[in-house]
């Protein structure tokens, strides 16, 4: 069965709540899509103003971030069950903006993808390599760990509703859009390694993103790649620009 492809909007610290829902108005009727699953990712205090914005249309909300603990003294953190109640069906865990300037660690992520699946969350979860990791040829070792780690006692079954996102971090906001030779490499390689960890089966369903830079010029390329099947995307995510990736044919 072919995979179906995912959009997602990563907002990160962008859009108060006023904004959010301004832009929500602007992209309602460009992201509409019968063959893409649509999902906006957008900071916590805008989740409820979205969820409402969204109702009745094809899009979903997801949250950029959670805690892995139940509930309780973890003063800012936002819990799994929080953003259930509050509507939202993603979660971006792992992002390197998170990995980097938040200090989250794998041991980290690999809590918290396993709370937001026991929560019925569907993770987005990120993995990508630095340019210099890329310039040592370590790229794929790198992002193999990563997976590997993320998904320490993970199932199958639970990893087959899973997103992955590949983004290389030297491609994150610079404009500068890894190769589609590059992105579907490694694409492919994340898929190998998930099919070395569970099976074919779960390989063959597990749907892999690409994100760095993603734009309306590059993304029908992108997406056209066998293993890249949509895109996790930042900086075009907040103009009418995002409409023309979603419906990047
Ligand atoms: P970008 O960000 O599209 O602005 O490069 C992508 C991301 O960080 O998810």
């Amino acid at each position: 069965m072919a995979r179906r492809k995912i959009v997602a909007g990563n907002w990160k610290m962008n859009m108060t709540p006023s904004q959010a829902k301004a832009l929500c108005a602007e992209l309602k009727d460009l992201v509409k899509s019968e063959d893409v699953d649509v999902v906006y990712c957008v900071p916590a205090i805008d989740i409820v103003p979205v969820v409402e914005a969204v109702k009745g249309t094809n899009v979903k909300v997801g949250a950029e971030n959670m805690y892995f603990e139940e509930k309780g003294a973890y003063t800012g953190e936002i819990s799994a069950a929080m953003l259930v109640d509050a509507g939202v069906e993603y979660v971006i865990i792992g992002h390197s903006e998170r990995r980097d300037y938040f200090k989250e660690d794998d041991c980290l992520l690999n809590k918290k993808v396993k709370k937001a699946l026991e929560a019925g969350l569907i993770p987005i979860l990120c993995c990508g390599e630095t340019l210099e990791q890329r310039e040592m040829g370590v790229t794929m070792d790198w992002i193999r760990l990563q997976i590997k780690s993320d998904l320490a006692g993970v199932t199958a079954e639970q990893v087959q509703g899973m997103i992955i996102a590949y983004e290389p971090i030297w491609a994150i906001g610079t404009g500068k859009t890894a190769t589609t030779e590059q992105a579907e490499e490694v694409c492919k390689g994340i898929r190998m390694c998930i099919e070395e960890m569970y099976d074919a089966q779960t390989a063959e369903a597990v749907r892999i993103q690409y994100g760095g830079s993603v734009n309306a010029a590059n993304a029908a390329e992108l997406f056209a790649q066998p293993n890249i099947d949509g895109g996790l995307v930042g900086g075009a995510s907040l103009k009418a620009d995002f409409g023309k990736i979603v419906n990047y044919k």
